[in-house]
């Protein structure tokens, strides 16, 4: 049987996102029942940028489900550079059951998925976040019952990883997504394009406007992120000047529903991209979305584990 990996949000179909998602929530309220990974099998954790959630949410999530993660130092092992990313899959694939790669460029996972025989998992790059939206998404059912239809308003740096996962996954979901970004610091056309392909079948929609007010009018979901993605620290003060007009204020957040709910995937700047006043008021959920990275990954490793034939 083939190795399925996930490497990008669109790697799911909606109904296999719906279908990770239901697993999702199984498992939040069974948490230590199922075990697809008895064994227990080796899950290999790679992290080359620095990582809070993600990495003790797949420590924990893999122990979780019957398996061990095994923490592979990406720097003693000089990925792409001591040895090649395709033997460095080529000997991870015969060591661990399932590969989890925390990485810059895209590429890189794609050519380790190539060679590893194995499901790789995309823990994050400079182009998707694709566990985060599983954990989002999983949020924001939990407080809206439902996604299909709902407003989503991304603010501030739209042309980040976490802007590209928004748009494919929420288009997936049947979600209507709009981008509050500045010029040049909006997903690529392409993304938009592959986006709204996807959401012709499903009720989706992606869009992008350059003003904050505008993009969070009536939207039941706002999310933001830092405005200053990692690698990208060089650009810091530059950032703060363009993106100063689309920091979540509690004027900015007026515009929503009066019901809506904040997001933002962490780590967070207080003062910048959002007001110490909404991330910590009564509308944000990022507790729960942070919770919630476990009980998605989980998910995703149990059916990747599943469609690969490991259990
Ligand atoms: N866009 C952010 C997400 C952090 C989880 C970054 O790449 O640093």
């Amino acid at each position: 049987m083939t190795a399925r990996s996930f490497l990008r949000d669109d790697d799911l179909s909606p109904e296999e996102l719906a279908r990770v998602l239901d697993l999702a929530a199984t498992l939040k309220a069974d948490p230590y029942g199922p075990k697809p990974l008895a064994g227990p099998r080796t899950v290999a954790t790679i992290y080359d940028k620095p990582t809070l959630r993600t990495q003790t949410s797949f420590a924990a999530g893999i122990a979780e489900l019957g398996g061990h993660a095994m923490l592979v130092d990406g720097g003693l092992a000089g990925i792409g550079r001591r040895e090649s990313v395709a033997d460095v899959a080529r000997v991870l694939g015969r060591q661990a059951s399932i590969i989890v790669w925390r990485t810059y460029a895209q590429d890189r996972l794609e050519e380790m998925a190539s060679y590893a025989g194995v499901p790789v998992v995309n823990a994050l790059t400079d182009d998707f976040h694709p566990c985060q939206l599983l954990a989002d998404l999983l949020t924001v059912r939990e407080h809206k019952g439902t996604l299909a239809g709902l407003r989503v308003a991304f603010v501030g740096d739209g042309a980040c990883n976490m802007g590209n996962s928004w748009l494919l996954a929420g288009a997936l979901a049947g979600v209507h997504v709009v981008i509050g970004a500045p010029k040049g610091y909006a997903p690529e056309a392409s993304m938009f394009d592959r986006a709204n392909e996807i959401g012709a079948g499903t009720g989706g929609s992606a869009s992008w406007v350059t003003d904050a007010a505008e993009a969070v009018t009536d939207a039941d979901v706002v999310v933001t992120d830092t405005w200053v993605s990692m690698g990208r620290e060089d650009e810091a003060q530059a950032r703060l000047a363009v993106f100063s007009p689309y920091a979540l204020t509690e004027e900015l957040l007026a515009h929503a529903k009066p019901d809506a709910i904040v997001m933002h995937c962490l780590p967070a700047y207080r003062g910048k991209e959002i007001a110490a006043s909404v991330i910590d008021g009564p509308r944000s959920v990022v507790w729960d979305e942070a919770e919630n990275r476990r009980h998605a990954q989980k998910a995703i490793l149990a059916f990747l584990a599943a469609e690969s034939g490991l259990s």
